[in-house]
C-alpha cells in the first residue's frame, strides 16, 4: 500500500531523514517510535505532502504521491491523519466535524454523511455527543471524535501522530482501545508512539528511528525481546513502563 524509497529531507542545511526505505501492506499496523527530534513526526508528515522530500520516491497503491497526476486534496482523502493536538473544528458540533469532509470532498449526501457519523460514533463509544460541540468534551473524547472525523473520509490509510501525548494519562487508554479496535477491523495504519504496551500487542511491525535514519524494522517480539541496534536498547530500557495501559476499560 505505501513505499518509501530511499527518502531524503532537509530542513535547510539539518538532514532530517537519511535514506529512508520502508514499506507498509495492507492491514499492517506499524508503530513508529524513537527518541525526539529523531525524525518521527517528519517521516509521517512527508506521506501528505504536508513535507516535501528532497529525494527519494513515496509510493501510495502503486502511485508516486508526487506524479502530475495525483491531487493533494485526493491524496488527502485517502490518508487519514490524526495529530496529537485534536485539530476539531471548534465551532461545530460533532455532527458537523463528521459531515463536512464526506458532504463537501467525497459528495456524498447529507443523509448518508448523517447515517455513517452515526456509525462510525458507535464505533468509538460517543454516539450520545453527536450534537456537542468540542469544547464540552474531555480531551479523550475529542480525540475518538477526530479519529471518527478522519474515519468518515472512508481513507485506505490511517497516520497517527502521538495520538496520545497531550491527554490526561486516565484518557489514554480510551483512545487505544480505538485504534486496537480500528486494527482488529484491518485498518492498515502508520502510528508514531511511545506507548510501547500498545505496540507490543497491537503491531504488526515497529520501526525505530534515531537522528534521521530508520534503525529498526521489526515485528514487536522481535524488537523488543532482541533489538538488534545498541540505540534501541538504550531507547527501550529509557521508555518501557511496567504497566500496560491498554488493558484498563474505556469511558463513554
Ligand atoms: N519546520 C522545521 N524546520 C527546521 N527543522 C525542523 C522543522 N521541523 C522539524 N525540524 C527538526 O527536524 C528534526 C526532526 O523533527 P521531528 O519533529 O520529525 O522529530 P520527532 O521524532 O517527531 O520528535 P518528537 O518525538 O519530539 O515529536 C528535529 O531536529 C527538529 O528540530
Ligand atoms: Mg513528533
Amino acid at each position: 500500500m505505501l513505499k518509501l524509497e530511499n527518502i531524503d529531507k532537509w530542513y535547510g542545511d539539518y538532514h532530517a531523514l537519511k535514506t529512508v526505505n520502508a514499506d507498509i501492506k495492507k492491514g499492517e499496523v506499524v508503530v513508529v517510535c524513537g527518541p525526539s527530534g529523531s525524525g518521527k513526526s517528519t517521516l509521517i508528515r512527508t506521506i501528505t505532502r504536508l513535507e516535501e522530500i528532497q529525494a527519494g520516491r513515496i509510493l501510495f497503491e502503486d502511485k508516486d504521491i508526487y506524479g502530475r497526476a495525483v491531487d493533494v486534496n485526493q491524496l488527502r482523502a485517502r490518508v487519514g491523519f490524526v495529530f496529537q493536538s485534536f485539530n476539531l473544528f471548534q465551532n461545530m458540533s460533532v455532527r458537523d466535524n463528521l459531515t463536512l469532509g464526506p458532504v463537501k470532498v467525497l459528495g456524498i449526501s447529507r443523509d448518508e454523511a448523517n447515517a455513517r457519523a452515526q456509525e462510525l460514533l458507535v464505533k468509538v463509544g460517543l454516539e450520545k455527543k453527536i450534537d456537542a460541540m468540542p469544547a464540552n468534551l474531555s480531551g479523550g473524547q475529542q480525540q475518538r471524535v477526530a479519529i471518527a472525523r478522519a474515519l468518515a473520509m472512508q481513507p485506505a490509510l490511517m497516520l497517527f501522530d502521538e495520538p496520545t501525548s497531550a491527554l490526561d494519562p486516565e484518557m489514554v487508554s480510551e483512545v487505544l482501545q480505538v485504534m486496537q479496535a480500528l486494527a482488529r477491523d484491518g485498518m492498515t495504519m502508520l502510528i508514531v508512539s511511545h506507548e510501547m504496551g500498545f505496540a507490543r500487542e497491537v503491531s504488526s511491525r515497529v520501526w525505530f528511528m534515531d537522528n534521521g535514519e530508520l534503525l529498526e524494522d521489526a515485528p514487536p517480539d522481535e524488537f523488543f525481546c532482541n533489538p538488534q541496534h545498541p540505540r534501541a536498547r538504550k531507547f527501550l530500557q529509557d521508555v518501557v513502563r511496567p504497566h500496560d495501559r491498554i488493558k484498563a476499560p474505556m469511558a463513554a
